[in-house]
């Protein structure tokens, strides 16, 4: 069953947790599944595809360059990414289920994005080789309930280790519940990180539920 909504994108039922599942640049809301099922093949999923193309590649925001965030671009995405949670909520029926949103590269920093601007969308992210999406500017909000799995490669050139560093501090300062693990190499996903993540989402479930 997938609806028409404000965004493109798959809603699959499952058993398991709800996943709010996010690609990567140049990915799209069916190659994501891919983790999805990696992560928990009984998971809901409810998948997405960015709006904003770069040399056709799907993207979740604009970029001047590697690393160089539209900032303005990214608070505009965010919210409207808060308004698609929103919506698919209100559509499917999910009202009252935990909902994880799980993202890579491009996708983890949409993530992070709508979880530090719309905490009350979006309370739980793991981000994979994720950064801090706010270039120079502070954050603005509280984010007591926020818990975020930062998951990163320590020689990533795309999501640089000062970065995960400034978005570990802020976030902390802030109130959010934070987790970041740290592992040799660079930009991708390990097998460790998907059971470090697997055990997260239990957790999260468990935390939600009480
Ligand atoms: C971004 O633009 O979000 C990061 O640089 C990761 C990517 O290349 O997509």
């Amino acid at each position: 069953m997938t609806e028409t909504l404000s965004l493109p994108h798959v809603y699959r039922e499952g058993s398991g947790p709800l996943l709010l599942m996010l690609h990567g640049t140049g990915g799209d809301e069916q190659q994501i599944l891919g983790l999805a099922d990696a992560l928990d093949p009984e998971a809901a999923v409810l998948a997405p595809r960015g709006q904003v193309t770069e040399h056709g590649a799907a993207r979740w925001f604009r970029r001047h360059g590697e690393g160089q965030f539209d900032v303005d671009d990214v608070i505009v995405r965010a919210a409207q990414l808060a308004d698609f949670g929103r919506e698919a909520v209100e559509v499917y029926g999910l009202g009252g289920r935990p909902l994880v949103a799980v993202g890579f590269s491009n996708g983890a920093n949409i993530a992070l994005a709508t979880a530090l601007r719309h905490p009350d969308v979006l309370n739980d992210v793991i981000a994979f080789s994720g950064m801090y999406p706010f270039g120079d500017r502070e954050l603005e909000t509280r984010l007591d309930g926020v818990r975020l799995l930062l998951l990163n490669g320590s020689a990533d050139a795309m999501a640089p280790a000062d970065s995960v560093s400034t978005l570990e501090r802020q976030t902390l300062a802030h109130g959010a519940d934070v987790t970041r693990i740290s592992r040799n190499g660079g930009h991708g996903i390990t097998e460790p990180e998907l059971e470090t993540a697997r055990e997260w989402i239990a957790a999260a479930g468990r935390v939600t539920s009480h």
